[in-house]
């Protein structure tokens, strides 16, 4: 047992409700503008997406007693900040798979509810910011940036951001630095980086807010397994939104959020020096 994981489980379960409104408050800023989808596309997919709902109680013959407490459960997610969360966990996956099903590069993921634009830049060599005594398995997380003709891109961005030991994303759940586990790797001439790092914990989406209720009341568990957030660019290419798991990790085959793809799980082997775990994984950009 390390240092900071003497705090209690209910301590712990307070500091991950916060993240939910954290993300909420994060997400407003993010679309500042209104609108520009036409009315003609919001009348389709709007008209479809009420109708598959409508299909749905009559399939299941749901009854008044069910629709109150659906109800009563979606006025308690916007009190609880929880759209993000629910959003990111059961629809995302889906919105990725539409939105790059023609990409010929690296496979893309999900984003989540918890990036932050503009981390520090760090240079292709780098250690991560982390507390002075940071509890868990260091990692060395190393690779290579292409085009799909195999053209090293040097000069890209590898935006990485992932959780600590205990599951918790720095500038969501309170009391941790703020750029912790959070940078812009820029890469070498050879297109290549090399990131020191902690391996993050498995995250476990709170489970005192109303996710945490449908989650319950469903008899699901509250999972994702361990992984590293990266969004990677490079001029004239397309980024890529990705995230990479531990193979043979907690919670791999059974990823609350359905994000899990068999191109993006990591096999570490521990390093010659005794320091942890290291890994190489390359990525693939498409051309814009
Ligand atoms: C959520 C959290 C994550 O870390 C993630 O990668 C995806 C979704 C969530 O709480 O919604
Ligand atoms: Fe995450």
């Amino acid at each position: 047992m390390t240092e900071l994981d003497n705090s209690t489980d209910l301590e712990r379960t307070a500091r991950a409700a916060d993240s939910g409104a954290n993300a909420t408050r994060v997400f407003q800023s993010k679309l500042a503008g209104g609108s520009t989808i036409p009315t003609e596309r919001v009348d389709e997919v709007a008209t479809a997406a009420i109708k598959a709902l409508h299909d749905v109680i009559r399939d299941k013959q749901v009854t008044y007693e069910e629709y109150d407490y659906l109800k009563k459960w979606m006025i308690q997610v916007g009190l609880d900040g929880e759209w993000p969360l629910f959003l990111d966990v059961w629809l995302e996956h889906v919105v990725e798979e539409v939105a790059n099903a023609d990409r010929e590069g690296s496979k893309g993921t999900i984003e989540g509810p918890y990036y932050i634009p503009d981390a520090p830049m760090l240079p292709a060599e780098c250690t991560l910011e982390m507390r002075a005594d940071e509890p868990g398995t260091p990692l060395r997380f190393q690779g290579q940036v292409r085009a799909v003709d195999g053209t090293p891109l040097s000069a890209a961005v590898v935006d990485i951001w992932h959780a600590d030991d205990l599951g918790f994303y720095s500038q969501f759940a309170p009391g941790l630095p703020e750029w912790l586990f959070r940078g812009r790797v820029i890469t070498d001439d050879e297109g290549r980086f090399a990131i020191n790092t902690m391996q993050p914990a498995p995250y476990q989406i709170p489970t005192d807010g109303s996710c945490g209720t449908l989650i319950t009341a469903a008899g699901w568990h509250a999972w994702r397994p361990a992984h590293i957030h990266l969004k990677v660019s490079a001029p004239d290419h397309l980024l890529i939104t990705t995230q990479l798991y531990f193979e043979g990790g907690e919670y791999v085959g059974t990823d609350i959020a359905d994000a899990v793809k068999p191109e993006l799980l990591l096999t570490p082997t521990p390093r010659a020096d005794g320091q942890g775990n290291e890994v190489t994984y390359d990525f693939v950009l498409d051309p814009a």
